[in-house]
């Protein structure tokens, strides 16, 4: 008996297409993005997600599921930003999972630190902490090499200043972002460690 009835063949042709199917909806995903990007985002963050002015974040090489949970947030106002917020309104889930590996997959670019001086002892916080104080290092969670994770934004490469704002507002707790930990943390550092560690990670590769 012919094992390779109409059913049997449109079942195989179903399962080989389905890698192609995935790389489809990938490359649709990529196109959404870019044409979000282009057409919304890049005014303030580049292109690329690279060439933004100091006030706002860069986005290249960011992790793709922290920008996701971003995007999501200020949608909500969990994270609360007039700027923000009416980017992302008319954005769905799936804009923002698209945009996320987008962000994630462009290359980043090493930066000069406007004040070395500071981004040395800026390290020592990342490093090793401060102990007195209740500071533990930043690395722990941030990674040694500032890249960070799901969870966990990367820091490497990152604006000072944008880096050195949103620790003034978790230290202020002005802030609507929910985490325990860096209120905690961001709290417990003086003026002058915000402005070394956020030295120090915008050198970072
Ligand atoms: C008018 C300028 C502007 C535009 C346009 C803009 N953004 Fe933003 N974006 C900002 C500012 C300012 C912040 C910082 C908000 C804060 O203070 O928390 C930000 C923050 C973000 C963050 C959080 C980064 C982090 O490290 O937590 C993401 C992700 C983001 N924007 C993505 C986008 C996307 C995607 C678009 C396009 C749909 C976009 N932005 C359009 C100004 C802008
Ligand atoms: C216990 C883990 C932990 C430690 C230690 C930690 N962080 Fe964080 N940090 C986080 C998490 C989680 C977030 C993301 C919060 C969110 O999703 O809103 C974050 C967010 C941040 C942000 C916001 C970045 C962005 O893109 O918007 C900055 C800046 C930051 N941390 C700096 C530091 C510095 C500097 C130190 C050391 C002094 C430090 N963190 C130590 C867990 C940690």
């Amino acid at each position: 008996m012919n094992r390779w009835t109409p059913r049997t063949v449109a079942a195989a042709l179903c399962l080989l297409s389905m890698p192609l199917a995935g790389g489809a909806a990938r490359a649709a995903d990529a196109a959404r993005a870019e044409e979000i990007v282009q057409g919304q985002c890049s005014i303030c963050h580049g292109p690329d997600g690279e060439n933004s002015t100091p006030a706002f974040p860069r986005l290249a090489g960011q992790n793709a599921v922290y920008v996701a949970r971003q995007l999501a947030a200020f949608k909500t106002g969990v994270r609360r930003s007039p700027t923000m917020q009416p980017m992302v309104a008319e954005l769905s889930e799936a804009d923002f999972a698209a945009l996320g590996a987008w962000y994630a997959s462009r290359p980043t670019h090493v930066h000069p630190v406007e004040d070395p001086g500071l981004a040395v002892a800026g390290r020592a916080l990342w490093t090793v902490g401060n102990t007195p104080a209740g500071v533990p290092a930043c690395a722990i969670c941030h990674g040694a090499d500032g890249h960070g994770g799901e969870a966990i934004p990367r820091l490497a490469g990152q604006h000072a200043m944008y880096v050195y704002r949103q620790l003034k507002q978790f230290g202020g707790r002005d802030t609507t972002r929910d985490n325990a930990s860096m209120h905690l943390i961001a709290s417990r550092l003086s003026d002058a460690d915000m402005r070394a560690v956020s030295a120090f990670v915008s050198g970072m590769k």
